[in-house]
């Protein structure tokens, strides 16, 4: 395929996963890059030292171009971004906040910088900037998603930028594929469809839970962590979306854990986060609870206290394949979709 994402990117097919924290870890990176996409590791608030390593290991994996997402609001975000810098990764993909000296630095060694959009505002910003793609995520997708559609926003953002645009937000196979092409974008990043793959690192009986749930299942909330977020509709994901899961006692024991986890030392932890001001200090009692249900679906897979992003295109999920089953089957159905969108055309 040839598209101006594969064009920028020097890949064989414009698909993406997404930069999942704690999730894309460097299996599913490589796995996606081998395929001929461009595979992304999450750094998500993950340790720096421990993104060092994982960045060295995908270059022991696969020797095609990889990007890193950091997402420049959570703990160690910028602190990641420059370790993706000093590594000097080929695609940087920032979200949550600035990354004008991102792009700067990037491109002194000939790396690319895409930022994550959710508006036009923000999506103009990143290309006056120097961004070299931006990914539009629409409403429909995983995680931190914004207010606008992904069919609305792709639209509109293909008449005011020059730059390639990347869809996220609803799309699973090929007909979504296709369909992202034909509103302008250059290519697709995907994340839970990505997960939900053999090399997904989920626990069994989270991959299997995605297989049950249809496109309503998922909970769009700010009562995760006090951003609007998209979750998969789980026990504990209703609970605290109904406001009943904060208690401060486990909030206090947990930060204990998360200092150690992010290798910062515990008083510059809440010193960082007192400084925030109080909507902020919620809003991080919460990530730090949200940090420990994720946790739970890489471990022990408990359905019942465990917690994970999730998009409406969980409803679009029916197996488990692997990553390389899912690339010859989506670029599949994307000929049949081009196929049958060309008749209906000419007719
Ligand atoms: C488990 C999970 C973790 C995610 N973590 C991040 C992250 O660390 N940074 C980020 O920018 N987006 C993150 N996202 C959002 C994705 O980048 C993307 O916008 C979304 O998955 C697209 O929707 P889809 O799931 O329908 O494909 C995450 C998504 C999932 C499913």
């Amino acid at each position: 395929m040839k598209t101006s994402v594969t064009e920028l990117f020097g890949i064989k097919y414009p698909i993406l996963n997404a930069g999942m924290g704690r999730v894309a870890f460097p299996d599913m990176v490589a796995a996606v890059s081998n395929a001929g996409g461009l595979g992304v590791l999450g750094a998500g608030s993950g340790a720096p030292e421990q993104t060092r390593k994982q960045i060295r290991e995908i270059r022991t994996l696969t020797d095609k171009p990889f990007g890193i997402n950091a997402p420049l609001a959570l703990p160690n975000g910028k602190e990641n971004a420059i370790v993706a810098l000093e590594e000097k990764v080929p695609v940087i993909n920032y979200s949550m906040g600035k990354g004008d000296w991102i792009i700067k630095a990037a491109h002194q060694y000939g790396g690319k910088v895409m930022a994550s959009v959710n508006d036009v505002h923000l999506a103009r910003r990143a290309q006056e900037h120097g961004c070299d793609a931006v990914i539009a995520a629409g409403h429909e997708g995983a995680g931190h998603v914004g207010e606008i559609g992904t069919f609305v926003l792709l639209n509109r953002l293909a008449e005011v930028l020059r730059i390639p645009i990347i869809a996220a937000g609803g799309i699973a196979n090929g007909a979504g594929l296709v369909a992202a092409l034909a509103l302008g974008a250059g290519g697709i990043s995907m994340g839970t469809r990505f997960w939900t793959t053999k090399e997904g690192p989920m626990h069994p009986n989270w991959k299997n839970k995605a297989l049950e749930l249809d496109v309503q299942d998922t909970i769009f909330s700010t009562r995760f962590d006090g951003i609007p977020c998209r979750q998969m509709k789980t026990v504990a994901a209703e609970q605290m979306a109904s406001g009943r899961m904060l208690n401060l006692w486990e909030v206090f024991m947990n930060s204990f854990k998360i200092a150690k986890e992010l290798e910062i030392p515990w008083l510059k932890l809440v010193k960082q986060t007192l400084s925030l001001g109080p909507r902020q200090i919620e809003s991080m009692m919460r990530m730090s609870k949200m940090l420990k249900m994720h946790t739970i679906t890489l471990t022990t897979g408990d359905l019942n206290t465990g917690m994970t992003a999730s998009g409406q295109s969980v409803g679009l999920i029916h197996d488990l394949p692997t990553i390389a089953e899912l690339f010859e089957r989506i670029l599949a159905e994307a000929k049949a979709a081009q196929q049958g969108v060309a008749t209906a055309v000419a007719d």
